[in-house]
């Protein structure tokens, strides 16, 4: 999809939004009353060169969601010349909500279909009688392009299948961004691994034919005001271990990549954004699989930090993983201003805060207001689960320091954080936070603007909340 700010006069289709039927021309108003449309959310219409499209606001989510049904009706046609007034009604459209909306809500994954149709749509945007300036308009726009490329890249990269994408493919992918971006790349092996004690990461990816990968990105501007550092979860696929999962449970698990994907789809932003922080992507890209060199539960790990670990579940793998790169990242970052982690980490959490919602857990309650107020901006969905004096007792072990599973499978979302938790230096325990998107990363149905599978969820949430750092 190519997005223009001109004017066009040989449009095929004109998009209209209308709250009811009143908002749309006198003379469609008969055809449309009889045929049924009545401008409710999802309903769209065409007549003429005109495309209805129904909407209870003209703003914010409803608009990226009106844009976004708008799009798919066009998809449907042989349309590929569109015009989007700027004004519509009088009142003046959000150029960031028509933009996601048109390119979050087009995005489709046919990358294993034999037969896929391709077709270019062009925009265009008319800002004609607009209050703002051409210059701001214009920067406004390619600033949400850039946005939506990654999250939309983002989805690619989860919705490819674990044959498809391993470990190696994400070191691939880390570098090309790298390149393109003018980002300094450090890639660790296995190797590299074991001389530093990073038996947990180790352990989880014994059993795959994929060497695991450790990832770090490092985006550094001149001058800049602080510190971010971002730790992704990149199991690029999770059958459990030996604590095998049902074969329900097993499907869609190449989404365990999330958490990284989304990593590096905030990395490939941040010159766009001209982000003024130092930013570290560090992430952890590992196979989970059984066989005759699995990880075991039973087994005690050793972390790089030196705390012992007794697996119980060998499917309670994305901790493992994140506690060695929590640790890698606080020993080789000094001055940390804020360091968050993104991970597919519990199916407690979707039970906890439902499909859509990420659940954000720290000690910082000042810091998770301003990721509140982020998310609200950025249209993701996040939802704050509380620790307290007594939870932390859930994960002692017997004969380690503590366990990855949990003595009860209730506050399963909480537990997997407070485990965290042991891999976060005092000095940066309350600038972190840990952010599970287990639900929001990947559903297998069409929701709003996002698509069936892969969302792209922590993209839009972190580079908001960087935004407002400023
Ligand atoms: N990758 C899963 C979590 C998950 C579940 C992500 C559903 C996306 C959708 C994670 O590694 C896992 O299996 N967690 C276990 C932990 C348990 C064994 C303590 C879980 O949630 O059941
Ligand atoms: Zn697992
Ligand atoms: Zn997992």
């Amino acid at each position: 999809m190519n997005i223009k700010l001109k004017e066009n006069k040989d449009f095929d289709i004109e998009i209209i939004l209308v709250k009811s039927i009143k908002d749309c021309n006198k003379a469609d108003k008969k055809l449309l009353k009889n045929s049924g449309f009545k401008a409710s959310e999802g309903e769209t219409f065409f007549v003429g060169k005109i495309l209805y499209v129904g909407t209870n606001k003209l703003k914010n989510e409803d608009l990226k969601i009106a844009f976004a049904n708008a799009i798919k009706a066009i998809s449907k046609t042989k349309y590929t010349d569109i015009k989007v007034p700027l004004i519509n009604k009088n009142k003046e459209l959000n150029i960031k909500d028509i933009t996601e909306g048109l390119l979050l809500g087009g995005y489709v994954f046919n990358n294993y279909k034999s037969k896929r149709e391709e077709r270019l749509i062009n925009i265009f945007i008319d800002t004609k009688a607009s209050k703002y300036k051409k210059s701001d308009l214009q920067k406004e726009l390619n600033e949400t392009i850039a946005i939506c490329d990654s999250v939309n890249l983002v989805r690619d990269i989860i919705n490819t299948t674990p044959e498809d994408f391993t470990p190696l493919t994400m070191v691939e992918k880390a570098k090309e961004i790298s390149f393109e971006n003018a980002l300094e790349n450090k890639i660790f092996t296995e190797e590299y691994l074991k001389e530093n004690g990073m038996n947990a990461m180790l352990a989880v990816g014994r059993a795959s034919r994929h060497e695991s990968q450790l990832i770090h990105l490092t985006y550094k501007p001149k001058n800049a005001k602080g510190k971010i550092v971002l730790v992704g979860k990149g199991l690029t696929y999770d059958c459990g271990g030996l604590s095998l999962k049902s074969s329900e449970g097993m499907v869609s698990m190449k989404c365990d990549k999330s958490g990284a994907s989304a990593v590096l789809g905030i990395m490939n932003t941040l010159n766009a954004i001209s982000c003024e922080y130092e930013v570290h992507g560090i992430i952890g890209a590992v196979e989970n699989m059984i066989g005759g060199d699995a990880y075991k539960p039973d087994d005690v790990l050793v972390a790089k930090n030196g705390k012992t670990i007794e697996v119980r579940n060998t499917d309670a793998e994305g901790r493992l993983v994140l506690a060695d790169c929590l640790c890698y990242a606080q020993d080789e970052i000094k001055d940390i201003d804020y360091i968050f982690d993104l991970a597919t980490l519990t199916g407690a959490c979707i039970v906890g805060l439902g499909e859509y919602t990420t659940g954000v857990m720290g000690h910082n309650d000042k810091l998770k207001k301003r990721l509140d107020k982020a998310a609200k901006n950025s249209g993701e969905l996040v939802g704050f689960l509380p620790y307290n004096r007594y939870l932390p007792a859930m994960i002692k072990s017997n004969i380690a320091d503590i366990t990855n599973s949990a003595s009860s499978r209730s506050g399963g979302a909480i537990t997997a954080s407070l485990f965290l938790d042991n891999f976060i230096k005092d000095e940066n325990k309350k600038n972190w936070l840990h952010l599970d998107i287990a639900g929001a990363a990947y559903r297998e149905k069409v929701w709003g603007y996002n698509p069936y599978g892969a969302t792209g969820a922590g993209v839009r949430l972190i580079l908001e909340f960087m935004k407002n750092q400023k």
